[in-house]
């Protein structure tokens, strides 16, 4: 039987690192699907064609290791304000969410859109200025040449887009329990995402 565990909220709440432990702890899969928008935004960059990037993407191209990249994060989320991007990518996010032994979607839409069905919904979220700080850690941590003001404003941005745009906008789900990490460890985190999905699985 299938357990889908969905996870949305704005960039860099926190979503990935809850997902990644919430799978191993339960030894369930995990898709960041925030990875398909990011290659097919790489591809676009490239000279691709958006619908076209998405339509021919590939497992391995969400293995590359240069999605990470603010530059790929803002066109990630320009092709991801296109319907026909958005539905090339659902097929494969549903099937990965319906896998034997449980599944862990973090994303957007999860909740609203892919998996409205899903037996646990959590809408991850912190303050800008906590957000802002942590990728700016992460990303200067790898070497990249930004400023704590430059990814405040990128992260405003790309939210401001995502949130507004028309088609699966970021949004909590009615029914999704919402964790605000702003003053809470990862260990934190991942314990309170734990509980709720314990409590679900009864
Ligand atoms: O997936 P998302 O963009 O929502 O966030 P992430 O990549 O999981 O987390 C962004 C950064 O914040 C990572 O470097 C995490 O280690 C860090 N983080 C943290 O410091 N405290 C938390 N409670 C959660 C994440
Ligand atoms: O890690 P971070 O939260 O910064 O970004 P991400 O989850 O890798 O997503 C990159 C971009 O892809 C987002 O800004 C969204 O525009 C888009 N995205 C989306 O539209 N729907 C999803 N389910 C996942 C990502």
């Amino acid at each position: 039987m299938s357990f889908t565990v969905a996870i949305d909220g704005p960039a860099a709440a926190g979503k990935g690192t809850i997902s990644r432990a919430v799978a191993a702890h339960f030894g369930f899969a995990h898709l960041d699907t925030g990875l398909l928008y990011r290659a097919t935004g790489r591809r676009v960059l490239d000279g691709l064609e958006p619908v076209a990037a998405a339509r021919a993407l590939r497992p391995e191209d969400l293995a590359r290791d240069d999605l990470r990249t603010a530059e790929v994060a803002q066109a990630a989320s320009k092709v991801a304000a296109i319907p026909e991007v958005r539905a090339a990518l659902v097929d494969f996010q549903r099937a990965f969410a319906r896998r034997a032994g449980g599944a862990v979607l973090d994303g957007r839409d999860i909740g609203t859109v892919i998996c409205p069905e899903a037996q646990v919904k959590l809408y991850v979220t912190a303050s800008d200025a906590v957000r802002a700080r942590r990728r700016f850690l992460e990303l200067s941590g790898k070497g990249a040449d930004v400023t704590p003001d430059g990814v405040l404003a990128d992260l405003r941005e790309r939210d401001a887009r995502d949130s507004e745009r028309a088609a699966a906008p970021l949004a909590a789900a009615a029914d999704a329990v919402v964790l605000d990490t702003s003053a809470l460890t990862i260990d934190e985190a991942v314990a309170k995402a734990i509980a709720v999905i314990n409590a679900r699985r009864g």
